[in-house]
């Protein structure tokens, strides 16, 4: 059986105020409407219904698979202008959503299709828990008895002929639509709502929804710069990687620069000092250490504070020796060593055009990044 799903954008979002329509207000990255749409990309098809002034929504969602329909003069009205829309459809099931509810998850929308296999509509309602009151000029007059009372959430959902017809003939007024099918004589069921799924009505509500769609993830960003000097030898160490060339770099350990940085980026992400403070260069157990014992360190500190690391990027700067032959088994290496696929690790290099200490080529200077998250 065919599900639609009526998505109403057409109010002018007065409580929430702040110039444009709630619907079309950034939020988490994206607009309103448009996490309210990606919420329902499962379903058969999609009617998003948009008041006739909205020219700019017409234009921008014209262009994609939706049907448009114009809005009424009331919520009601709008959703009549929906099921209009899909009379030539004629799916088996309709969900009736509003466009100001965003952060809707897939298990109420499924909990509310799967409940119309066995009722005329089905919608989500939290039960209420707070004490209820009446009240006029800002005094109590009286109390109320929440037993039996749910505050009503959308998407609401019918059988769409049976949805139709009780629109058809509703004298109007209704407070929703499972008022309109209750007044046709259908049974609506009562499925699990969640507190998540606001309708964004005031100002506040848009940080409540930003904090819902972000979620508790903790990204972080770090990053680390390394600079180390040429001396006598026949190779350097980069990423992991020892390179011949006519001159070595000097350091207390390995000189590895390009692997100090990265390893700095990690400790910068983590906001917990630096290379230097974790291995002090005066302690004589570090000389001549293999870098890959700083950045493995590293690794498993983030990993001990619930951080995955997902990506590090490395530039390092310098004339020569020439990188670009290198950098894919610097990239393998350090995926190794920080237990990453070769699709989060860059290794890149530049000259800085023989200007500056490495232009003279006294030494190479790296700068890196690295993305740590906790979901
Ligand atoms: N809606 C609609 N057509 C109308 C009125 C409302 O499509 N004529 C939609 C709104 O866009 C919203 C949903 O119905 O997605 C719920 O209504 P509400 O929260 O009241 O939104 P607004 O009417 O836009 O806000 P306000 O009442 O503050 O002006
Ligand atoms: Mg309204």
């Amino acid at each position: 059986m065919a599900t639609a799903a009526i998505i109403v954008a057409a109010g002018r979002g007065t409580r929430a105020g702040g110039g444009l329509p709630k619907q079309f207000r950034p939020l988490a990255g994206r607009r309103v409407i448009d996490w309210t749409l990606d919420a329902f990309a499962n379903v058969d098809h999609r009617v998003l219904v948009l008041a006739s002034e909205d020219h700019d929504a017409w234009q921008i969602f014209g262009k994609t698979g939706l049907i448009l329909a114009p809005g009424g003069a009331d919520r009601a009205g709008s959703v009549r202008n929906g099921l209009d829309a899909l009379a030539a459809v004629a799916p088996g099931k309709v969900l009736i959503h509003d466009a100001a509810r965003p952060c809707v998850s897939q298990e109420v929308i499924a909990s509310v299709i799967d409940a119309l296999d066995h009722h005329d509509g089905a919608a989500p309602g939290l039960p209420v828990t707070d004490a209820l009151w009446t009240g006029t000029k800002g005094l109590v007059t009286g109390t109320r008895d929440r037993s039996g009372l749910y505050a009503a959430q959308t998407p609401q959902g019918f059988r769409y002929d049976a949805l139709y017809a009780a629109h058809k003939s509703h004298p109007g007024g209704a407070a929703d639509d499972v008022q309109v099918a209750r007044d046709a004589g259908l049974d609506v069921a009562i499925v699990p709502g969640h507190a998540d799924n606001l309708k964004i009505t005031t100002p506040e509500d848009f940080a409540r929804a930003e904090h819902i769609l972000r979620g508790q993830m903790d990204i972080r960003l770090g990053n680390g710069f390394d600079v180390h000097r040429f001396g006598e030898g026949d190779h350097v160490t980069l990423c992991g990687v020892a390179v011949p060339n006519g001159r070595g770099l000097q350091g207390h350990s390995d000189a590895d620069v390009g692997m100090h940085a990265v390893t700095d980026a990690i400790f910068g992400a983590l906001a917990d000092g630096d290379i230097g403070q974790h291995f002090p260069p005066s302690d004589p157990q570090w000389k001549g250490a293999e870098s890959h014992i700083f950045l493995r360190h590293a690794v498993s500190l983030a990993g001990e504070r619930g951080y995955r690391i997902t990506h590090v990027d490395v530039t390092m700067i310098c004339e020569r020796p020439k990188i670009g032959p290198h950098a894919q088994a610097m990239r393998a290496a350090m995926a190794e060593i920080m237990g990453l696929e070769l699709g989060q690790v860059s290794v890149k290099a530049t000259t800085s055009e023989r200007l500056g200490f490495t232009g003279r080529e006294e030494g190479i200077a790296a700068i890196a990044t690295a993305t740590l998250v906790k979901p």
